[in-house]
């Protein structure tokens, strides 16, 4: 199927115009079937009565421990994050949210989940996304995604395959297919991560598709220092997706990180993505970019409340986004 492009109509789409199911009297609600699919996981493997959501370690990680720790107590949060910044409601990113309707509006997509986890991240996009469609605040065209999900831990991506399956029937009604690979894979190998690419690639070949999102979601937890070591094969997918052949974006997402590193980071990915010469360098905690284009403004957190249908509380949460495209 061809790509159709989105009406303008939710190109306008304002913070005004979200439906009461996901954010009502200036607080985030999730979708009740990705609240619910979360809730039942844990039911079924007896971890609900462990649920602290101020517990377990923010960054995840590659123990089955850790993979469990992040799906009990942060996957409510990574996901409340994801929508917050997808949905804008006060409308202060805008080009956040055009982007993802635009790229997520309707036809064949190839997503890239680096750094996935138990998909926290991706499945709170396109549960907010669902929601919207379900609510009919933007047209319920066919929208097809191949998800391709990237980690160390054979745990976490076993719990996204297992999230995923459980919200099949709900993205289904409102005209979502989505497909989901699993690669485990260590992301500072950057030979190991070209290898998961040439597979991305072909299978989005095969199917005609030139359509590309990358989504990170918390990964900043792992430090400037693991992020420096990923950094080659972060290039390397920047590089990939800046073919004049594809429309790719990149969406980052990450809770409050309070030095510029992360900024210069995502910055040189998008220079990447956009085929600019730069010059990369470490300066003592920070880095330095040095190029002829204007630079990424380091980036802003905003402070936002979600409810938290687990503990029947309002939470307080911080994130911080940045998204480009290839021009
Ligand atoms: C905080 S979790 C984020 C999960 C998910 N993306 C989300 O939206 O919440 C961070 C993930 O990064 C993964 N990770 C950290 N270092 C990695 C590496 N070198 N290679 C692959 N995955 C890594 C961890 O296994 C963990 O699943």
């Amino acid at each position: 199927m061809g790509y159709v492009s989105t009406p303008t109509s939710v190109l306008s789409f304002i913070g005004k115009s979200l439906p009461p199911s996901v954010w009502s009297s200036g607080v985030l609600y999730l979708p009740k079937p990705l609240t619910d699919a979360h809730k039942d996981i844990l039911n079924d493997n007896g971890w609900m009565q462990s649920y602290q959501p101020t517990g377990g370690k923010e960054q995840g990680g590659q123990s089955p421990k850790d993979a469990k720790d992040h799906l009990v107590n942060r996957f409510l949060n990574s996901s409340a994050r994801m929508q917050f910044v997808c949905a804008d409601p006060l409308d202060e990113q805008t080009a956040v949210r055009n982007m993802v309707l635009d790229q997520l509006g309707d036809g064949n997509n190839f997503l890239l989940d680096l750094a996935a986890g138990n998909g926290a991240g991706t499945l709170a996009l396109l549960s907010f996304l669902c929601e919207l469609r379900i609510q009919r605040s933007i047209p319920k065209l066919p929208l097809n995604v191949s998800i391709v999900g990237v980690d160390y831990s054979e745990n976490a991506l076993e719990f996204y395959a297992n999230l995923l399956e459980r919200l099949t029937p709900w993205f289904s009604s409102a005209g979502i297919n989505v497909s989901l690979v699993t690669n485990s894979c260590d992301i500072r190998v950057s030979g190991a991560v070209s290898e998961v690419l040439e597979s991305f690639f072909s299978h989005a070949r095969q199917n005609g598709v030139n359509r590309f999102l990358c989504v990170i979601s918390a990964l900043s937890g792992v430090g400037k220092d693991e992020l420096e070591v990923m950094h080659d094969s972060l290039k390397i997918v920047a590089a990939r997706l800046s073919h004049k052949t594809c429309t790719s974006s990149w969406l980052w997402v990450e809770p409050h990180v309070k030095n510029s590193w992360l900024t210069r980071f995502a910055d040189s990915v998008r220079l990447v993505l956009n085929q600019v010469a730069f010059h990369f360098t470490r300066n003592g905690d920070e880095y330095n970019i040095r190029t002829d284009v204007p630079q990424l403004a380091k980036h802003k957190s905003r402070r936002f409340y979600w409810y938290d249908p687990h503990i029947d509380q309002e939470v307080k949460s911080h994130v911080t986004v940045m998204a480009f495209g290839n021009e």
